[in-house]
């Protein structure tokens, strides 16, 4: 049950406030004095603040109402605070609420607009509340995934990469093959990297073949080696990926890409670790962990008669999915802070266009982007301009005129950046300075 505390020199207030507010299921408790109140605050948990503006008879200057109300966001940053003034000076609690006074009635006030005003508040701090704690465990457990694997500087702040790199982690170990899927230039390849580097074979070779790379009919030589005189052009007998990787780990990038022959044998390679180079009979053993990628639809190829089902279930037995960069706004700004060389700065105007950019090469098209960038921008500082994202000037022309971002959307998004204003105002697509005028407005803690 929520606590309110009514800090009024008039006992009737707060005996009216306490009717009023059990209505709703608060329990009141109240002080006559700025001092009993304060005292009052450092003993009990209390949720909400209503605080009159005058405690002597002869005072209406509301002087001792805003050195209390300054006390009270000394002491408790966040707590919510509803100022009662005379609506002869209204102009006091209005500068109040700028300095971060969660909101105001004029006495008398109206009993349905006060009972409004303090749910309201309430649901807001334990929004508030909730967006912090999730944050802070989101942070700590970034930071202990850091402490506890070798991430390979992989970059990221939004949960939903941290998912995929905690499972990563978690699934290194086992001996299981994993299948990466996601769009081009995801980080696939980085992933494959994590889970090599933290897995129980990590002190053996890592070797990697990219199917798409390579002609159809080169790909098996390439992955179980030949001997002399078993295709055209073969004129040594030659190990395959398979034997490099004996001990270790062979990453497969863009499986799809390999051929029907090519994937029954790595079926089998995948269920026995046996295996025969081209134009030979003797079979070789290997112990291989296998971690393939891919951007292409498996199951769609599987439909198509493209892809060996079978094949399929073996690969992922893990699936790690990295989502496109588009659906994890939270890494764009850390990224792209990653990619900048030194000296250089992104302007908030740039910040705002780079979040609002849809990505469509992920994060090697953010990657080229911010070298560009970085090489064509003149000063220490990189504009939009230098961006040259498409359409990027008449968004932030559009910008002007878009609704304003509401209250939920600005709370998310701070707790999104982890309380960096600046990052959150990029994220909403507005400067820093309209994030400060419309935190004010709203009368968010600049914490
Ligand atoms: N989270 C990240 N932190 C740092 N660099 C990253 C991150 N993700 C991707 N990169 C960089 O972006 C580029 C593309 O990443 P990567 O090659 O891993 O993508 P991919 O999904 O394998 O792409 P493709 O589908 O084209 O093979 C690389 O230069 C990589 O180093
Ligand atoms: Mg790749």
């Amino acid at each position: 049950m929520p606590t309110l505390l009514v800090i009024d020199d008039n006992p009737a207030v707060a005996t009216a406030l306490d009717v009023l507010f059990s209505l709703d299921g608060y329990a009141t408790l109240s002080a006559q004095t700025p001092e009993a109140g304060l005292a009052l605050l450092e003993r009990e948990p209390i949720d909400l603040v209503v605080q009159d503006m005058n405690f002597s008879a002869d005072t209406t200057s509301g002087d001792e109402g805003r050195a209390l109300f300054a006390e009270i966001r000394r002491r408790h940053p966040d707590l919510p605070v509803v100022l009662l003034t005379a609506w002869t000076h209204l102009e006091n609690a209005v500068d109040l609420v700028k300095a971060g006074a969660a909101d105001y009635l004029a006495k008398p006030w109206d009993d349905g607009k006060l009972r409004a005003t303090v749910r309201n508040l309430l649901e807001l701090s334990e929004t508030r509340a909730e967006l912090a704690r999730r944050v802070a465990g989101e942070r700590r457990q970034r930071s202990a995934l850091a402490r506890q694997y070798d991430l390979r500087g992989f970059v990221f702040a939004d949960p939903a990469t941290e998912r995929v790199v905690a499972l990563a982690c978690q699934v290194a170990r086992s001996e299981l093959p994993v299948l990466v899927t996601g769009p081009n230039g995801a980080g696939k390849e980085c992933i494959a990297t994590i889970i090599q580097a933290n897995s129980a074979v990590r002190a053996g070779p890592y070797v990697t073949l990219n199917c798409g790379a390579m002609p159809a009919d080169l790909i098996e030589a390439e992955l179980f080696g030949a001997e002399a005189g078993a295709y055209t052009g073969a004129a040594k007998a030659r190990e395959g990926k398979f034997e490099a990787a004996d001990g270790g780990t062979l990453f497969l990038d863009e499986i799809g890409n390999l051929p029907l022959a090519g994937q029954m044998k790595l079926l089998r390679v995948l269920e026995t670790g046996r295996f025969e180079r081209l134009g030979s009979n003797r079979e070789r053993q290997v112990k291989v962990r296998v971690i393939s990628a891919t951007n292409a639809d498996l199951p769609a190829m599987i439909r198509a008669g493209q892809f060996r089902e079978d094949l399929y279930y073996r690969l992922n037995a893990i699936e790690l999915r990295l989502p496109p960069l588009a659906e994890r706004p939270g890494d764009i700004l850390p990224l792209a802070l990653s990619f900048l060389p030194t000296g250089k700065l992104l302007g908030e105007d740039a910040q705002a266009a780079l979040r609002r950019h849809a990505w469509p090469g992920n994060v090697r098209e953010l990657r080229n982007t911010i070298q560009r960038a970085a090489l064509l921008s003149t000063g220490a500082q990189i504009g939009v301009a230098d961006l040259g994202l498409p359409g990027a000037a008449a968004g932030a022309a559009r910008a002007e005129t878009d609704p304003e971002p509401d209250r939920t959307a600005i709370e998310q998004a701070i707790a999104r950046a982890g309380g960096v204003l600046a990052q959150a105002a990029a994220e909403l697509g507005m400067s820093r300075q309209a994030l400060y005028r419309r935190l004010d407005k709203l009368g968010i803690a600049r914490t």
